[in-house]
């Protein structure tokens, strides 16, 4: 092996085992070997300086040099969004939104990252720059700084990128780093930082990027700039950077449990998005302040375009971060639908951000021990919008010779007795006792009954909880033994809504399949996972039947839905459950007119969707491709029937689709083909 080979091959290695360690958090190799490649790499090079590369690894390690900072013109300018701290106001965005496209449209739902927006630029797969925002049209470059965060590859995997894009992100610090880097001030006498924004964005300004590179930052993307963009589609973009090595978001990124919170196609869901998040950032490593709500198609964001300020098709919500200290009096445990156990923290009433609170949530068991929370401790409390109040630490100086006893999560359910339990990799305890605690019931009927479920009008939480103290129902099968005579009578009901009741009741026999699938309520299975599951079992007894590997090979389902649903299916209640609701005539098949529209034209077709499309998106195509029978697949092979080409399509894929002498279909064609 030459000099050079040997450096070439540890330079890819380390490129590897910095993505393993930084990205994938699986390294594998131990710290110990990585150092001795890099010396050794440090070593060559230093012998061997024309084989300089100013993306080698080494360079990560950061220069003494002290320099001003360039200043760079932005090629796009760098916006900032417009923002709002109010639910309405998105409400109302998404309203205007709507009106001005006057077609349908996905909103993708983003964290807002709390750090110190970048952009970086990549030519030919290599890192070339990074700037910060500066004023919008001009930034300070930083590319030497950024080149130190390793979670950021200076070189990109794969070859299907284009020759030159621009990413857009933001520099964080975690609250670990954050805390740690405070405490050595501390003791040094140095001033604090105020928050971890304050100390990236410091960071990234040092002079000397060894320094920088002992900060630890790290660093999020969510947008992608370009002449030559992957696809037309937000969404599909970032998830190609990832492919190519860039950290993007986790929760951008289809993970099952959030994939529904993500893509959103209502209002509802994404006040679903930003409910679960203001509740759960507590979590996260890193600091976030709201959440960003961009119209996923780049042809619609086009069609918006931008005010001077900031861009139409993009909005943030800014959670409220208003804080107030108060005492906590005791711990109570709600359970949920799904039997999860909810701990909720009993306060001395105070005021915050124009409300008495006297409650919060304490989130789960994780949580109260990382704040060795007691009775009678002074806790601070959060609040955001409209959402319930939430303990973000303990003023642990506060804490005197009174203090209580410590609180410790229980063991049993609070409504039914029964043991709990803690399912590995979660952090929240359920109730097992499904089908007979209380709450359970309850929240089942409430969740089949909802307007995206059953849609039963009429009905509400209180009647529900009504019936169910009277035991005139006591699952969902119940409902539809009801008659309007033995509920007329009841308290507050009155022959009226009695009859709007049974109705209601009678007219939710129509809703299609996937519709009954999410009204059962089986854990992980939200909206979108009902309708791949509808799409793919035509009815109910073949879903039950399914394998795990005939679950997981459907779009999207992973292991841990396909093990919810056979769990489902496992148990007998569930299965009694599902008998006794088709004996009453829920549609537990897909109903004809569910296929309308669809053929067989390109059954047994393997299809190739490539560059940028006018009449459809690409998840439509995809669509249609489904639906008359095709498969739409990634890459071309001898196997590819045809490869439906819009604009733009990639020279890679160009070229190797006229060497395998696959056909190239315009969209145009593809659409007559099917019509
Ligand atoms: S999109 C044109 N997405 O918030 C694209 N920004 O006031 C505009 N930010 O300057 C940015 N998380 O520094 C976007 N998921 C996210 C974000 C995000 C944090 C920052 C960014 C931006 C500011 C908006």
């Amino acid at each position: 092996m030459t000099v050079k080979d040997r450096i070439d091959n540890l330079r890819a290695e380390l490129h590897r085992h910095n993505y393993n360690y930084y990205v994938l958090n699986a390294p594998v190799i131990t710290d110990k070997v990585f150092d001795e490649m890099m010396h050794e790499l440090q070593d060559l090079e230093r012998k061997h300086p024309e084989y300089y590369d100013e993306n080698s690894p080494t360079m990560r390690v950061g220069s003494d040099l002290n320099k001003e900072f360039a200043k760079i013109t932005h090629r796009y300018p760098m916006l900032s969004l417009g923002n709002t701290y109010s639910v309405g106001e998105v409400s109302d965005w998404y309203e205007r939104t709507r009106q001005w496209l006057n077609e349908s449209f996905e909103v993708c739902a983003e964290l807002k990252y709390d750090g110190t927006s970048i952009s970086i630029i990549y030519e030919n797969g290599k890192l070339t720059r990074a700037v910060t925002r500066g004023d919008g049209v001009q930034g300070d470059d930083v590319t030497d700084n950024v080149k130190t965060i390793r979670s950021i590859p200076l070189v990109l995997h794969g070859n299907d990128y284009p020759a030159l894009f621009e990413m857009r992100g933001e520099i964080l610090m975690s609250w670990e780093v954050f805390d740690q880097l405070n405490q050595e001030r501390k003791e040094q006498e140095e001033s604090l930082f105020a928050n971890p924004r304050n100390a990236a964005s410091g960071s990234l300004k040092l002079q000397n990027s060894s320094m920088v590179a002992a900060r630890k930052l790290q660093a999020c993307f969510y947008y992608m700039l370009g002449e030559e963009l992957p696809s037309d589609d937000h969404y599909a973009n970032v998830r190609k950077a990832r492919q190519w090595g860039i950290p993007i978001s986790p929760f951008i990124i289809a993970d099952e449990a959030h994939e529904t919170l993500c893509k959103c196609n209502s209002v509802e869901q994404i006040f679903d998005f930003i409910n679960y998040w203001e509740r759960e950032r507590i979590v996260l490593p890193v600091p976030i302040d709201g959440i960003v709500l961009k119209v996923n198609s780049l042809k619609q964001q086009r069609n918006l375009g931008s005010t001077a300020k900031s861009p139409r098709w993009a909005i943030a919500y800014k959670f409220n971060a208003e804080q107030a200290s108060t005492r906590l009096n005791s711990v109570s445990y709600q359970v949920g639908r799904t039997g999860v156990i909810t701990p909720v923290a009993n306060l001395e009433p105070v005021q915050l951000a124009g409300t008495v609170v006297k409650r919060a949530t304490l989130n789960n068991e994780d949580f109260i021990e990382a704040l060795d929370l007691h009775i009678g401790d002074h806790v601070y409390i959060e609040k955001g919008g409209e959402i319930i109040p939430k303990i973000v630490g303990v003023d642990t100086d506060a804490r005197g010779m009174m203090i209580g006893e410590k609180v410790r999560f229980i063991t049993r359910c609070p409504e039914c007795g029964s043991k709990l339990i803690r399912y590995e990799g979660e952090a929240a305890y359920y109730c097992p006792n499904e089908t007979a605690c209380p709450p359970q019931i309850k929240g089942k009927i409430e969740h089949f009954i909802s307007r995206r479920a059953m849609n039963i009008d009429g009905l509400g939480p209180e009647t529900v909880d009504l019936f169910y103290r009277l035991g005139l129902i006591k699952d969902t099968a119940g409902l539809y033994q009801l008659t309007a005579d033995n509920i007329k009578n009841l308290d507050r009901m009155g022959e009226k809504s009695a009859d709007n009741i049974i109705k209601g009741i009678a007219a939710s026999r129509n809703v299609p399949f996937e519709r009954v699938l999410f009204a059962l309520g089986i854990r992980f299975v939200g909206e979108t996972v009902a309708k791949k599951l509808a799409k793919s079992f035509a009815n109910i007894d073949d879903l039950a039947n399914a394998t795990p590997e005939q679950l997981t090979a459907v779009d999207e389902i992973g292991e841990k839905i396909a093990q919810s649903i056979t769990t489902y299916f496992a148990n007998p209640q569930n299965r009694n459950l599902i008998e006794q609701l088709k004996q009453v005539g829920i549609p537990f098949a897909r109903q004809q007119g569910d296929r309308s529209g669809y053929t067989d034209r390109l059954a047994g077709q393997s299809i190739v969707i490539s560059g940028v499309f006018a009449r459809h998106s690409r998840d439509e195509y995809k669509d249609l491709i489904e639906k008359h029978g095709g498969k739409s697949v990634a890459g071309i092979s001898a196997k590819t029937s045809f490869v439906l080409a819009g604009e733009n399509m990639g020279p890679a894929k160009l070229e190797k689709a006229n060497k395998l002498g696959v056909r190239i279909m315009s969209e145009d064609d593809f659409l007559s083909l099917i019509s």
